[in-house]
């Protein structure tokens, strides 16, 4: 327990669901890329914790890096502006690339990252992201693994924040309005 669960709602992922959905991506992601080492790329800060439940649940061997992006806006909304806060240190040319997402809401973010890996000429990229917002299916961008689709809620935990709070949950969850005033 944790004194931050008093702030949620409602569960909308448990701890246990997330666990058996990682290794279910993990099964499949082992599969699909056979004799490829996928190097993760984690978006910071809110795909930690599934970058690091994922990694350890693959069984192939995968080289972790990370990159922090900031998309401007306040409170509960991106905006579609994108700033790149930590790029990666390595050279993704000729690399299969699986960009490592915890949720894509407007869809934005993903698809000027995407257009920015893919000048850096990888061999092959490809998305997972643990959660998806039914506004992401407006944007076309091929995601090729999601954890789950959830309503579009203003969730927190599991690596979600709201001002920089509630990542440390182990589930994710449907804030209280009361807490950001909505
Ligand atoms: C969140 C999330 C995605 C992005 C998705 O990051 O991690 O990167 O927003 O939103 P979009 O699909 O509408 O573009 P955020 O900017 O909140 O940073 P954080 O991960 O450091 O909390």
């Amino acid at each position: 327990m944790s004194v931050l669960d008093a702030d949620i709602e409602e569960i909308v992922v448990s701890a246990d669901q997330i666990d058996d959905r990682i290794a279910e991506l993990a099964k499949e992601i082992d599969a699909d890329y056979d004799d490829r080492e996928p190097v993760l790329v984690g978006i910071l800060k809110g795909a930690a914790m599934f970058m690091s439940d994922l990694a350890r649940a693959l069984e192939r061997p995968t080289r972790m890096e990370f990159m922090a992006v900031s998309s401007y806006g306040s409170g509960t909304q991106s905006s579609g502006v994108v700033r790149i806060l930590k790029d990666l240190d390595f050279d993704i040319a000729g690399e299969h690339v699986l960009i490592v997402e915890d949720i894509i809401d407007s869809g934005l973010t993903l698809s000027w990252l995407l257009k920015n890996l893919q000048a850096r000429d990888p061999a092959s990229i490809s998305i997972v992201t643990l959660l998806r917002k039914p506004d992401a299916v407006k944007v076309h961008i091929d995601v090729n693994y999601v954890g789950f689709d959830i309503p579009s809620e203003f969730v927190v935990g599991y690596g979600l924040d709201y001002a920089e709070k509630y990542r440390d949950l182990p589930y994710i969850g449907r804030l209280s309005p009361a807490v950001y005033g909505g």
